[in-house]
């Protein structure tokens, strides 16, 4: 029997697919689309690291704002219709498939389920909203109020607070390695899904179970 009471989920790149932003507007960004929509998400990334780091916060939304305007202007695209519309697509980014499912699965299991991000709570409330997710989640968490950004230990204390739980019967999940060892370092039992394959860093392979989709997370905790 799992000691596991809450499950926590990391937001952009485990629930929501932080490249379907881009994908929706391909065509009109041309070869490059792959390339900045990395380049968006790379940049979003370590900005909120360094704005962390050096107590000089600004919110997920601004640092997401920001990282675009480099991947186009690295890009020499100056289309603000373009900004706009991709802006707007991040708002409403699509839920990988099977997500809403495996919230549903866990919580018809008795645990608790939620997400913790770097995101605003506005930003969670537009990404969670019309694809199920919203609906099978017990708690959405946002860094905002602390602000500072994972992975600092506060960020992942918040899921212990929420649930009135001690970090051994939280799990964690998150398809960013960064996030997963930050988790795991801070006490949570930690998942790493690892769709594309990748190859493993920061002890993930010895700390945490590697997940290949999210659907083998549910026969896991049981
Ligand atoms: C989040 C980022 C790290 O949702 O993906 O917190």
């Amino acid at each position: 029997m799992s000691s596991i009471r809450a499950v926590l989920f990391d937001a952009y790149g485990t629930l929501l697919d932080i490249h379907s932003a881009v994908a929706r507007h391909a065509t009109r960004l041309g070869p490059d689309a792959a390339a900045i929509s990395a380049l968006w998400r790379s940049r979003q990334l370590e900005y909120s690291w360094v704005h962390s780091t050096t107590a000089t916060y600004a919110d997920f939304w601004r640092l997401t704002e920001r990282a675009l305007d480099h991947a186009l202007a690295a890009h020499r695209l100056t289309d603000v219709t373009l900004r706009a519309d991709l802006l707007d697509a991040f708002r409403r980014l699509d839920a990988f498939a099977g997500a809403a499912d495996v919230l549903r699965t866990l919580r018809a299991r008795g645990l608790r389920t939620g997400v913790l991000s770097n995101g605003t709570a506005q930003m969670l409330a537009d990404a969670l909203a019309g694809n199920g997710l919203i609906e099978a989640l017990d708690a959405v968490l946002s860094v905002d109020p602390l602000r500072c950004y994972k992975p600092d230990p506060r960020v992942y204390r918040l899921g212990c607070d929420r649930f009135g739980e001690p970090p051994e019967r939280i799990a964690f999940v998150s398809a960013n390695p960064w996030d997963a060892f930050g988790a795991q370092r801070f006490g949570f039992r930690v998942f790493w899904l690892n769709r594309s394959g990748a190859a493993p860093e920061y002890g993930l392979a010895q700390h945490a179970t590697i997940l290949p989709e999210l659907a083998t997370l549910p026969d896991l905790l049981r």
